[in-house]
């Protein structure tokens, strides 16, 4: 059942549209996170669904109960914000504390949630700090556990964790995502980062200009993109893109430009077919040029194309090359290998044999994908 449902959810400032027709629905447990650029209305839907922006059009629901004109404090919804408001005067406990007492909840209980929280984000040694005592990832973690305490029947955070280094996000990104789990509240989750969209998400809507461009699991994004702005937004490093033409020669399909000539898998010609003689946009995702040797698939001269590597960059799971084309229209391009590849590569030209039967492709004009993956 959803638990939150939103309609044409719409926010208009004089002459800017901020949010444009948004709709969702929210499952009783589920983690919804909302991943975008910047100022493509991510913090204004967040404020809609809080009730601290009136909607200038469509409906929100939790469950049944409509709350476009029930007030914030109404609508028991917690919410952390970006720049983690905090109350100067009040000790970090009195702070964690807050919305809790204002709800007169009983001094034992607010004991136990506040000491349980302060736990959970490593700040139990600082509940009888001002915030001005605090570091700005310390208070963003009060912020958290200010939030976490409460009993709200949903869970708003708009980038929260954008003030904490590397190391203390990653914490506090699971910590986040246990909270939730022992929750099971309905929680959005706001943030420009697709690599914290996808670590967190049970499932991840893309926005752009106030629109969703797509919504659903990371793995889905990442391997069905609607369009070029999600196949491009989502995956680091970044999607290829090649501009081709399809050619029909002997029956068979061919993505062709100056510098490449790769022969496409027989399943997809029904979707190419009304684009033959057209240009299109190929996408191939860095993890599908691999090295000839090492490719799980049979490597021909239709499936391949040269480039010269300009950088190798060491990973975690093996490394990033940074190539160019070598003939045609000169174009940047990037594999990712399981292996290091050795520097003695670097400005070499090297094969890449590239996977087809991953290849997306787009219509360059409306970037809609013209497969159904
Ligand atoms: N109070 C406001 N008045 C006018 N324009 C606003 C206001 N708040 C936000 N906007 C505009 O609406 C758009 C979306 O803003 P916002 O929701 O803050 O984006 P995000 O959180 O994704 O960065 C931006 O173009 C922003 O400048
Ligand atoms: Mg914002």
């Amino acid at each position: 059942m959803a638990s939150i449902t939103v309609t044409n959810l719409t926010k208009q400032f004089a002459e800017k549209t901020a949010v444009n027709a948004v709709s969702f629905e929210l499952g009783e447990h589920e983690f919804l996170v909302l991943v975008g650029p910047s100022g493509c209305g991510k913090t204004t839907t967040l404020r809609m669904l809080a009730g601290l922006e009136p909607a200038s059009g469509g409906d929100i629901y939790f469950g049944e109960r409509r709350v476009n004109d029930i007030r914030p404090r109404d609508r028991n919804v917690a919410m952390v914000f970006q720049d983690y408001a905090v109350f100067p005067h009040l000790t970090v406990y009195d702070n964690i504390a807050y919305g809790l007492r204002s709800r007169g909840a009983s001094r034992a209980l607010i004991h136990e949630r506040v000491t349980a929280a302060a736990k959970t984000f490593r700040i139990d040694q600082l509940l009888k700090r001002k915030p001005r005592q605090l570091s700005g990832g310390e208070r963003q973690r009060v912020a958290l556990s200010r939030a976490m305490v409460r009993d709200a029947d949903l869970f708003l955070y708009d980038e929260p964790l954008s003030n904490l280094d590397a190391q203390l996000r990653h914490q506090a990104r699971e910590d986040i995502v246990a909270l939730h789990n022992q929750k099971q509240k309905p929680s959005v989750y706001v943030t420009h980062d697709q690599s914290e969209a996808m670590a967190m998400g049970d499932r991840i809507a893309v926005m752009r200009d106030g629109k969703i461009e797509q919504i659903g699991a990371g793995g889905d994004l990442y391997k069905s993109p609607a369009n070029l702005f999600v196949a491009y937004f989502i995956g680091t490093p970044s999607i290829n893109l090649f501009d081709v033409t399809i050619e029909v020669e002997a029956d068979e399909f061919y993505a062709v430009n100056p510098g490449l000539r790769v022969r496409l898998p027989a399943e997809i010609r029904d979707a190419l077919q009304t684009y033959v003689g057209a240009p299109v946009k190929m996408g191939l995702r860095p993890e599908d040029l691999h090295s000839p040797k090492l490719a799980p698939f049979a490597v021909t001269e239709f499936n391949q194309i040269r480039g010269i590597v300009n950088v190798i960059e060491p990973s975690s799971t093996g490394c990033a090359v940074y190539l160019s084309t070598i003939e045609g229209v000169p174009q940047d391009f990037t594999a990712t290998f399981r292996t290091r590849l050795p520097a003695t590569y670097l400005e070499k030209e090297i094969p890449l044999a590239l996977h087809l039967e991953k290849a997306h492709f787009f219509d360059p004009q409306s970037g809609l994908s013209l497969l159904k993956r």
